[in-house]
């Protein structure tokens, strides 16, 4: 059996305790987001915190893992687990990756979060899906990847000529797939950030991607450092396509590389991006920061993993645990992304806050598969490991 024994960050934590040194970084999610929320600036906080309408789609998100649970095994000797995943023929050590979250950036101490979460993909080898809006350019970011395969993901802009630079761009850098979002055309209704009348990009925040671009530069009258305003016109103007299928040939025709379209939930969306072939399935509903539907991701999932049919599901959408990673694997996700938490943990603790919110979930996804029986992400995909709560 090959693979890191993430469990073994307890024996870490326990073994400091013994020389009277305690974790310096919360436990618990709970402890995590409201220790954060205290150190992230009121408009940032709402940002990061907040969702769509009276965030109900983002409370569901959360709360749907709790109907779910895995069925102890016993005898299995589980004493070694395997928690790697083949990906678009890259072997990642674990299958947990850090979601796009632009404005990461903005959520560290000194500004640089893009970089920092980047080098806590190369601390870890949990690769990052690299946001459109960073505040570091995203061949500074991919430098910072180490080893780790890194993804870009992609806010498809009005201007073809700009999405094909970007997507150029993110090739030249070496990225390994684009991930391009889709449900995110238009900013969804949220009450939060309208109370505080804040939205970052609108002041000038994490566009570095827009401003180091040669397609957008030549959109400009001057330099962007000589006339800010006239980016924020120029980006509001570019920003949002409202894609529909006819435009996935050109998407795919952009790029050799993996293609992932994120926001599919439902199982004809699926068949149509395969036919339109793409690589791979992103399953979310973006934390419940877009629309408040209602629906909670992991509710479509198992059918958006049917509908593949063999392609890979990546998931996000209200991961807060390692039990929460290992459902969604028990429900055929191959990949399991996480947003808020390492926001979070950047806020705290920079890079080492970032490695310490990815430790903690995969110590104790491990452990969970270790103790009750599922040594590999094979067996959590036999039929009767999860079984509906009360059901
Ligand atoms: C996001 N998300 C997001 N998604 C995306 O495709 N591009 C982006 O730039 C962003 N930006 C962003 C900012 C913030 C502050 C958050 C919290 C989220 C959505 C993200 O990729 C992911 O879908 C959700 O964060 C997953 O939900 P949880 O883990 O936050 O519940």
């Amino acid at each position: 059996m090959t693979g890191q024994q993430f469990g073994d960050y307890q024996n870490e934590i326990y073994l400091d305790g013994l020389f009277g040194r305690q974790p310096g970084l919360p436990m618990t999610f709970a402890d995590l987001a409201a220790r954060a929320e205290a150190a992230l600036s009121p408009s940032l906080r709402s940002y990061v915190a907040g969702g769509a309408g009276g965030e109900h789609t983002q409370r569901a998100n959360t709360a749907a893992f709790e109907r779910w649970g895995l069925v102890p095994r016993m005898m299995v000797g589980a004493a070694r687990r395997d928690l790697t995943v083949d990906l678009f023929g890259l072997r990642l050590p674990s299958p947990l990756f850090l979601a796009p979250v632009g404005v990461i950036g903005l959520c560290a101490q000194d500004g640089h979060g893009d970089l920092a979460a980047a080098r806590a993909a190369a601390r870890t080898g949990v690769p990052m899906v690299a946001s459109t809006l960073s505040v570091d350019p995203l061949e500074q970011v991919a430098a910072e990847f180490g080893d780790t395969p890194g993804f870009f993901q992609l806010y498809t802009p009005a201007d073809r000529a700009l999405a094909e630079s970007l997507v150029h761009r993110a090739e030249a850098a070496g990225f390994r797939g684009i991930v391009i979002t889709l449900d995110t055309w238009v900013t969804g209704w949220r009450p939060r950030d309208l109370a505080t009348g804040n939205f970052p990009q609108l002041r000038g925040h994490c566009l570095a991607n827009y401003t180091s671009d040669p397609v957008f530069r030549a959109r400009l009258a001057k330099a962007p450092e000589e006339d800010p305003a006239a980016v924020v016109r120029e980006w509001v103007g570019v920003f949002g396509n409202p894609l529909t299928w006819d435009d996935l040939p050109w998407l795919r025709s952009l790029t050799d590389l993996p293609i992932l379209l994120k926001g599919i939930c439902h199982p004809e969306d699926v068949r149509r991006a395969r036919d339109g072939g793409v690589d791979g399935i992103y399953c979310s509903n973006h934390g419940g920061r877009q629309a408040d539907g209602g629906l909670p991701a992991l509710d479509a999932l198992p059918g958006v993993v049917e509908a593949a049919d063999g392609l890979p599901v990546l998931f996000d959408s209200g991961v807060r645990g390692g039990a929460d990673v290992v459902k969604a694997l028990a429900l055929g996700a191959t990949a399991v992304g996480v947003g808020r938490p390492y926001a979070y943990g950047l806020a705290l603790g920079g890079t080492d806050g970032v490695v310490h919110v990815l430790r903690s979930l995969l110590a104790e996804a491990d452990l969970l598969m270790a103790v009750d029986g599922y040594p590999t992400l094979a067996d959590l995909r036999t039929p009767g490991a999860l079984r509906r709560v009360g059901g």
